[in-house]
């Protein structure tokens, strides 16, 4: 969408992502176990608009307008009407205008869109928030809830892990199509856990996994799904996280940055962002991520710039082979050539483009409504040389960003500029 008005991300902030396998998370082997527990769905909101508030300046009553994404409160947390409990946050949101977006795993990316949408119409200060728990149920269980992301009807009984399956066929798809070997999808594992072990928001941060490890199926590295067709094509390592945790950024058109007293060049700006929405269940070509192409393919035109031109990128890599696809879905890579960009090292920190700098949804890890939102935290936190241990030599200044809910079904693609 072709923006009326200059649109710039202030800052914002997250929560650590934590779930299994997290040192923070509790379960009854931490130490903590019985002492305290894991912070709620509320909890994280509030932690999560409160720091972001914190870091920028930004009073809750200048803010204009509030999205927050989130994708199935409902089930794990018995709670929906998320706008409403935004406003619990401060006294001074009371009576705000704030309310959820829901698009599966693209709810954050949506939030943010429809928070660009309110500043274009007039308003001049939004906030845009994510924020999922899944660690209420079992793996298993939570796997029914998020196959709500898919055609139920029809797709849900294509394993007990409905989504880990759908990715698995397509890797199949895709192996068949291209040549593309589980070693060429082993190195996105790979750059994933080394990029996540140098953030200490990480999911999986303690975790080490090597090219080998992600490559090989064993005890240790299961395919663990029971469909007889797709088993082989998925082990745990190709798998996102099931994670909690909670981001927010602010936004500001200019006349907003002026009532802050904000200067733009602490800022990053938002060039253009596309959605793009394909009908659920009805996958075209399993090889290729069409929706998430259509929507990039809007984006770049509308900001005037081509895959060359980006410097730094947050792809959904909701499974390893997904970012494979988004490589070429975004332009960075031709039609079957995704195995051999991930082979080159050309996405990883000290590459040409790179991709997940914090460790992606692998290893950074997935509180659904929360990613997208994550994302463009990201690439502001990557333009701004904030990132530490993984911070890019270099502060890139034009960055991508591609939010996926469902099987590529909703997809947001924003570009984004330092202003320096
Ligand atoms: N040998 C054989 N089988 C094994 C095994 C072993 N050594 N270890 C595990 N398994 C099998 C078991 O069947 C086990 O299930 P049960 O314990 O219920 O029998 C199953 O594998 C899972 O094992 P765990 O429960 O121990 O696994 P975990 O808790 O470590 O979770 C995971 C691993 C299942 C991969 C989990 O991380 C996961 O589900 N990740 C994907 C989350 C997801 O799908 N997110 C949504 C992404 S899609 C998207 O982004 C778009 C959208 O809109 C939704």
């Amino acid at each position: 969408m072709k923006f009326r008005r200059k649109i710039y991300v202030v800052g914002g902030a997250h929560t650590p992502f934590i779930g299994k396998h997290s040192p923070d998370f509790i379960w009854k082997g931490h130490p903590d176990f019985g002492k305290r527990e894991n912070p709620t769905l509320e909890e994280l909101i509030h932690q999560v608009v409160h720091s972001a508030l914190e870091s920028t300046g930004v009073k809750p009553a200048d803010i204009e307008k509030i999205y927050i994404g989130n994708f199935v409160g409902e089930l794990f947390s018995n709670q929906g009407h998320l706008g409403s409990m935004v406003a619990r946050v401060h006294p001074d949101l009371e009576t705000k205008p704030i309310a959820r977006t829901e698009a599966a795993c693209a709810s954050g990316g949506i939030a943010i869109t429809a928070a660009i949408d309110a500043l274009n119409a007039g308003h001049d200060i939004a906030m845009a928030l994510g924020a999922e728990v899944q660690t209420t149920a079992s793996a298993r269980d939570g796997a029914d809830y998020l196959a709500r992301a898919a055609h139920y009807a029809s797709e849900r009984g294509i394993d007990d892990f409905t989504f880990p399956c759908l990715f698995a066929r397509r890797a199949k798809a895709y192996k068949e199509a291209t040549g593309a070997t589980d070693e060429d999808i082993a190195h996105v594992v790979a750059k994933a856990y080394e990029n996540g072990n140098r953030n200490p928001f990480a999911h999986m941060r303690t975790v080490k996994v090597s090219v080998e490890h992600a490559a090989t199926a064993s005890d240790k590295n299961p395919n663990f799904l029971k469909n007889p067709e797709y088993k082989e094509h998925l082990k745990i390592t190709d798998c996102s996280q099931v994670s909690d945790g909670a981001s927010a950024i602010l936004l500001a058109t200019e006349e907003g940055l002026e009532k802050l007293g904000i200067d733009k060049r602490s800022c990053v700006e938002i060039l253009a962002y596309a959605q793009a929405t394909s009908a659920l269940g009805a996958v075209k070509d399993l090889t290729r991520l069409d929706n998430a192409a259509a929507a990039a393919e809007r984006a770049y035109a509308d900001a005037g710039l081509t895959p060359a031109d980006v410097q730094v990128a947050e792809v959904h890599d909701c499974f390893a082979i997904t970012e494979l696809m988004m490589y070429e879905a975004l332009g960075f890579a031709e039609y079957g050539q995704g195995g051999a960009l991930a082979r080159s090292g050309a996405t990883r920190l000290d590459g040409s483009i790179p991709v997940n700098t914090g460790g992606g949804l692998m290893a950074f890890g997935h509180p659904v409504g929360a990613t997208g939102v994550k994302q463009v935290l990201e690439i502001y936190r990557q333009m701004k040389g904030r990132c530490g241990d993984y911070q890019l030599a270099t502060p890139p200044t034009i960055g991508l960003t591609a939010n996926m809910g469902g099987d590529d079904r909703t997809t947001v693609v924003m570009l984004m500029r330092n202003v320096a």
